[in-house]
Parts: C-alpha cells; structure tokens; sequence
C-alpha cells in the first residue's frame, strides 16, 4: 500500500507518517476492556451506579473525563471536578472543562429520566468558582427524588450511538428537519445557536479559514501542541491502561513508536512533516466539511459553562438521532494569548462581540463514517472513595 499514513488526534488534527508498507496482523481496533463501559450497566441493581454509567459516556474535552463523586449521602450524587485533569494551556480558565462538567450532568439527568427520577442539580452549592480558577468545592449537588410526572426523553436512546468524528464529512448539506431537531433539542437552555451550509459559500468559507487558521496556531505553539501530546495514548497497551486521551492505534504509528521514531518528548518545529502533514490534513478535512454549527450565550459566567455543555451534548444526542456527526472545533474558542485573533474573528463573523457573548461551542458537522467509541476509564474511576 503506497500511500502516506495519516493519524488523527486530539482537536482533529493528524500525526503524519510517511510509510510504504502495511503492517499485516496488526489491528486498529481498540481493546475491549478500553471500550467496555459502552457496554453499558446491564441490569445494576444500585440505581445511582446505573446512571452514573451512563454520564461517564459523555463528551469531554481531549477525553480527560475529569469527573468525580461523592456517593456517601443516600439519594444524593455530589459532582466535583478532578484537578489532576485540567487543560492550563488550551483552556486556560477551565471554560471548556466546566461545559465538560455540563456534558456529565445532562446525561445524568436524562438518565435519572428514564428510572421516573427527577435529578434536583444544584450548581455550586458551596458557591461558585471564580471566573478563571477552579478549585474543590463541587460543581454540583445532585438529589434522586421520585416523580411521578418525569417522562423519558427520546435523546436519552442514542447516548451510546454518539461519537465525536474526526473523518472526512460527505459532501451534501445537512437535511433541514435535521437542523430543526438540533435547534428543538436546545430549547430550554440559554443558548442561540446557528448553522452555515453550502447555500452560504462565502459564509462557509470563512468559517473553513478561521478553523484552519486557528488549528495551525494550535500546532506551532509548543505549548499548547504539547498539552495534546502528552494525553496521546499509542497502541493498545497505553489506550487500555489509561482508557482516556486520545487514542493512536494504528499500526503504523504504534510500529513507529515502538523503534523509538514517535518522539513525544517535544513539541515538533512548525516545518516537521507532522505538524506540515497534520495541518494539511486538517485543511483538506475543513474544506470538504458541507455544514457548520455554533452555540453562543450571553454573559460566561461559571453556571452558563455548565448549561452550555448541557445544551452542546443534547445538540450532538440530536444530531446522532437523525445520523449526523459532530466534531468540535474548539481551537479559535481558546483563551490563550496566540489565538486572539481566531477569537476574535469567530465571535465577529458569528454576531457574538466578545465579551458581551461567548461562543461556548463550534463544530463541523455532516454525514460521516462510522468510528469506534473513544475510551472510557469506567464507573469505578470516578467514585471517591471514603
Ligand atoms: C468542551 C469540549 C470541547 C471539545 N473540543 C474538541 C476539539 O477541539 N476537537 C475535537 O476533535 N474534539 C473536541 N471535543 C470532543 C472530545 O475530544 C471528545 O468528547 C472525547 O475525545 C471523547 O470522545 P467521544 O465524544 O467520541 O465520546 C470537545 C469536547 C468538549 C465537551
């Protein structure tokens, strides 16, 4: 097979190598016991377990899953966030691990639906978290009250269809009906959200230069290429035994990897074939993406993070029901001194003058290939102990 091999990683981006050859045997599928909590609770009889095996499911940003609870109060789920599992350099007030927070919690809460509970969330019930630091007070407070007149919600069924897909999109628009269900799935919470789509090729275009622009920033900043890199788990030993990050299987990097040839012991220089190659990926990715979606609130506040991840994942939950695909492009949404420019220019074009509005979330979205699920470290990881 002649043809140079192309890796996808965290942010939709791709380790490059250039290879001739094919490795027979090798598989990239990930291992089972990384995958095993899609597998779902079966029939847990504990009923906070049972949800909680679900909410582990959520999206969360570079796949950290920095979510811990507390379980010593009957009825009661206390949230907090695992400090240990920040992102200081992309995400550098935690903005994007708060709305990972959200992700968590509605999944919970359409969970708790489905067994006719009612989840009682009560954001910051120790007070919030300043507006750029997180500390150890917990981010939520989660009662199970018995309710008779809770009803389950249809988004609930696809939590284990969904996925975050980093492939090429098919070249053809979103059908409408399927915007109109995306748009309905956020009703309720405080978010605009929008849409772009070949029927605005300037428009479209300039959302493609703007996640181009800021997804090479991205790359040649040596500190923030490296907040990647470090959560990079090759081959299938390091995927089952951190079952978080990004996962590279293929064997041809694991190959690469293995004679010492995958350095991850430094940020690669801006000509390196990897960031070149990834960067060229990523273009060619961008321009053949048909649709792109937005969420912005007003104000940024701590609990509007929250909710935004809550809408953003019930949007994605909408999108899987009608066999669309979601992939965030969080790169010109980051905090970070280089990226003020793609900030800039994304809050502009989308009609969100910062810092009155936030655009909490922007994705490509189009009918993609099915992937495999990303990694889940499993139920147990996340329960205090006493
Ligand atoms: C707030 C947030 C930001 C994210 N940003 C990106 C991103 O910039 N690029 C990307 O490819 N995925 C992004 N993701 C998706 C995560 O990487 C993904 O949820 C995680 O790897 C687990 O995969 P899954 O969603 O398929 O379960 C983001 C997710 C969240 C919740």
């Amino acid at each position: 097979m002649d043809r140079r091999h192309f890796l996808r990683i965290a942010g939709g981006g791709a380790i490059a190598a250039a290879t001739s050859t094919t490795l027979a045997g090798c598989s990239s599928a990930l291992p089972p016991e990384a995958i095993a909590a899609w597998q779902g609770p079966g029939n847990e009889p504990d009923v906070r377990r049972w949800i909680l095996a679900h909410a582990i499911l959520a999206p969360h940003s570079h796949n950290l899953q920095s979510w811990l609870v507390d379980l010593s109060v009957p009825d009661e789920i206390t949230l907090f966030i695992d400090r240990s599992r920040l992102l200081p350099e992309t995400d550098p007030f935690s903005r994007q691990m708060m709305m990972s927070q959200g992700t968590f919690l509605e999944l919970l809460d359409l969970t708790a639906k489905q067994k006719g509970l009612h989840a009682e969330i009560a954001l910051f019930p120790q007070g919030v978290f300043a507006p750029t630091t997180v500390d150890a007070r917990p981010t939520a407070r989660i009662r199970l009250v018995p309710d008779a007149s809770v009803k389950p919600d249809a988004l609930w069924t696809h939590i284990f269809l969904r996925r975050t897909n980093r492939e090429a999109y098919e070249a053809r628009d979103p059908a409408a009906d399927a915007l109109q269900a995306i748009t309905a799935s956020t009703a309720g919470w405080a978010v605009r959200t929008g849409f772009v789509g070949s029927s605005q090729p300037d428009l479209l275009q300039q959302h493609r230069r703007i996640a181009m622009e800021a997804w090479r920033i991205e790359l040649v900043t040596p500190r923030t290429v490296m907040e990647s890199i470090k959560v990079l788990r090759v081959g299938p030993t390091e995927i089952a035994r951190h079952r978080d990050g990004i996962s590279l299987n293929d064997p041809m990097v694991r190959a690469l990897a293995a004679v010492g040839l995958f350095d991850r012991s430094k940020a690669p220089t801006p000509d390196d074939t990897s960031t070149t190659t990834q960067i060229k990926d990523f273009n060619a990715n961008m321009a053949a993406t048909p649709a792109f979606f937005w969420m912005v609130t007003e104000g940024n506040d701590r609990a509007t993070q929250i909710n935004a991840g809550r809408a953003y994942v019930r949007a994605q939950l909408a999108a899987t029901a009608t066999g669309l695909s979601m992939q965030p492009l969080s790169q010109a949404l980051q905090e970070y001194r280089e990226q003020a420019g793609p900030y800039g220019e994304i809050h502009q074009l989308l009609g969100a003058p910062a810092p009155r509005f936030t655009v909490q979330m922007w994705t490509r979205l189009g009918y993609a290939p099915v992937i495999q699920p990303a990694p889940r470290r499993g139920l147990e990881a996340h329960i205090l102990k006493a």
